[in-house]
């Protein structure tokens, strides 16, 4: 079995700086605690919006505090907040464990919110799904695959979402496994974040799953913007994944309770 974490929309700031009244530094050093108490990750998977200041230093930050807690190999996505080319210092290179590859599908640009997935970033996919011999795979995004029910985050989810799922199965197929060709090829889940909350559902066939923030959350089925101040919405959160040799998969969210979030919003 193979262990992953998920964090996702650390939204890290330049130092001593905090977001809406949120230490998002110190958020996700108590995620990272927490997790690492729970259990010792196989891989670190970030998708995406790791800084809201996308300068080359707070990503370095970003990394060395994920390392100063785990020795697990880290792979990080963009979100919209993300800069790719500030971002250039941190691991982006899919990874292979055992029979599983973890893909991500770019779903970002730079200094644009809404989800976008280009030409260039399915050629990336197939490309990497063309050189992995692994069986399964887990596929990451940043954007959500469904809609969470809050109309505000929604219109910037993944438009037409069936089809790059029907497409994703299509060449993510191995020819060395034809019982295969009428599912979801090798693809057993899907994640992402950028929703900050949790979220679970399925597209097509395939499980896709969002995790909570490593800082705040928004309020579930919020119709503006809203910052979630209820049970465990008021706490920073992560996602286990689990990889199974037989291509099954196994997640769970969790929380570092011992952190409150409590932010201050300008009325
Ligand atoms: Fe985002």
């Amino acid at each position: 079995m193979i262990n992953v974490l998920q964090i996702t929309d650390c939204h890290l700031v330049v130092e001593d700086a905090l977001l809406i009244g949120v230490d998002t530094q110190a958020s996700l050093e108590a995620v990272l605690r927490q997790a690492t108490a729970e259990r010792k990750p196989d891989a670190v998977l970030a998708s995406g919006d790791l800084a809201h200041d996308p300068m080359p230093a707070v990503y370095e930050r970003f990394l060395t505090t994920v390392q100063e807690h785990t020795d697990a190999p880290l792979v990080c996505a963009p979100g919209n907040h993300d800069v790719l080319a500030a971002m250039s210092g941190l691991p982006q290179k899919d990874l292979q464990i055992g029979n599983w590859a973890i893909v991500n599908l770019d779903s970002h640009e730079d200094e644009s919110t809404p989800a976008s997935v280009s030409a260039q970033d399915r050629e990336r996919v197939q490309q990497a799904f063309a050189e992995t011999d692994a069986d399964h795979v887990l596929l990451s995004t940043h954007h959500p695959f469904v809609a969470v029910g809050a109309p505000w985050l929604d219109r910037d989810r993944i438009q037409n979402p069936e089809e790059l799922v029907k497409w994703l199965a299509e060449c993510s197929r191995s020819d060395s496994d034809p019982a295969e060709s009428q599912s979801a090829g090798r693809i057993r889940a899907i994640v992402f974040g950028h929703a900050h909350q949790e979220v679970s559902g399925h597209c097509e066939n395939v499980p896709v799953y969002g995790a909570p923030s490593t800082c705040f959350q928004f309020k579930p089925r919020s119709q503006t913007f809203a910052i979630d101040d209820e049970g465990d919405g008021r706490h920073p959160g992560f996602r286990w994944i689990e990889l199974d040799e037989d291509g099954a998969v196994t997640t769970q969210v969790g929380r570092a309770k011992e952190f409150l979030i409590e932010p201050e919003l300008r009325r």
